[in-house]
């Protein structure tokens, strides 16, 4: 079962009218929030972010917090599946086509969720290989827009490369990935982007900056230059559905040691752990 405009009815039932400005501009955002268990890891976080990319594009919010969370929960509670992905949409509605916004127009809400797919065992034993190339996105990237054809187009950069993803630098500078966050390690230090205009701020990010501190992993935000990335100790990736992924080559080139880093270690566990804490705090009675 889907969520489309309110009512909860299968896949094959929820259509979207062509002039949907979602399929027309890409003109909506989204979110997607990762379950284990049945209950929604980080739920309010995600669901702030939406309301933060909503206000952001000037989309009006069609539903209270309150709201947002017996939707999620709603559909969480319709699907086979203990460990989900839910995904959220919101498009500015339909509309004669025109750039300008349209007026009295309600907006559309689509959510569906599918299983969870975690990276396998082996990706997190060994580690990953990415790509870099330049980032050529907008200069908007704080907002989680379905306008992703600039993530589409980095992200198949690695796919063609048989990679996981595609770490991005503008001017020099690293900013995320196509659909990660990115962290390096040297000498003991997590160096991270700090959030702006050019990076989405992560769930995720937050989640690794809150078990870095707990574990007294030194964290620096700071302008992180394509040098230093290249001569990373470790080098990771985070996001709802790669959690923490070490990469272990870029660009054909070893990252460290080659393997996933001791630093990369505590902190794969300290999320495992973090998430069994939370789970149990927030699960749902059957
Ligand atoms: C471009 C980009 N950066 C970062 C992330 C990580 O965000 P989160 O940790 O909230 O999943 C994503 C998630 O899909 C993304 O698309």
């Amino acid at each position: 079962m889907v969520f489309l405009n309110g009512t909860f009815l299968p896949l094959e039932q929820a259509k979207v009218p062509v002039l949907d400005r979602g399929f027309i501009f890409g003109d909506g955002v989204y979110e997607l929030i990762p379950v284990y268990s049945r209950a929604p890891f980080r739920m309010d976080e995600h669901l702030a972010r939406l309301e933060r990319s909503l206000g952001a594009v000037r989309i009006r919010n069609p539903h209270a917090r309150e709201q947002w969370r017996e939707i999620v929960l709603g559909l969480i509670e319709r699907q086979p599946w203990d460990d989900q992905a839910v995904y959220v949409q919101v498009t500015r509605g339909v509309a004669k086509r025109d750039h300008a916004f349209p007026e009295g127009v309600e907006p559309t809400v689509f959510a569906m969720s599918n299983p969870l797919v975690n990276p396998p065992a082996a990706l997190v034993d060994d580690g990953a290989r990415a790509v870099s190339a330049a980032d050529n996105r907008w200069l908007r990237c704080d907002i989680k827009s379905t306008s992703l054809i600039g993530n589409v187009l980095l992200r198949q950069v690695s796919a063609d490369a048989g990679a996981v993803e595609t770490i991005l630098f503008r001017d020099g500078v690293l900013t995320e990935a196509s659909a990660s966050n990115v962290f390096v390690a040297k000498n003991g230090r997590l160096l991270s982007p700090p959030k702006s205009n050019l990076i989405l701020p992560g769930i995720t990010y937050d989640v690794v900056v809150e078990i870095a501190q707990q574990l007294a992993i030194p964290i620096e935000f700071r302008d992180v230059r394509e040098a230093e990335v290249r001569a990373a100790d470790e080098l990771w990736l985070t996001s709802s559905s790669k959690e923490i992924l070490a990469v272990v080559e870029l660009d054909g080139k070893t990252v460290g040691e080659g393997r996933p880093g001791p630093l990369y270690r505590r902190a794969w566990q300290g999320y495992q752990d973090f998430k069994r804490r939370v789970m149990r705090r927030e699960s749902i009675p059957a």
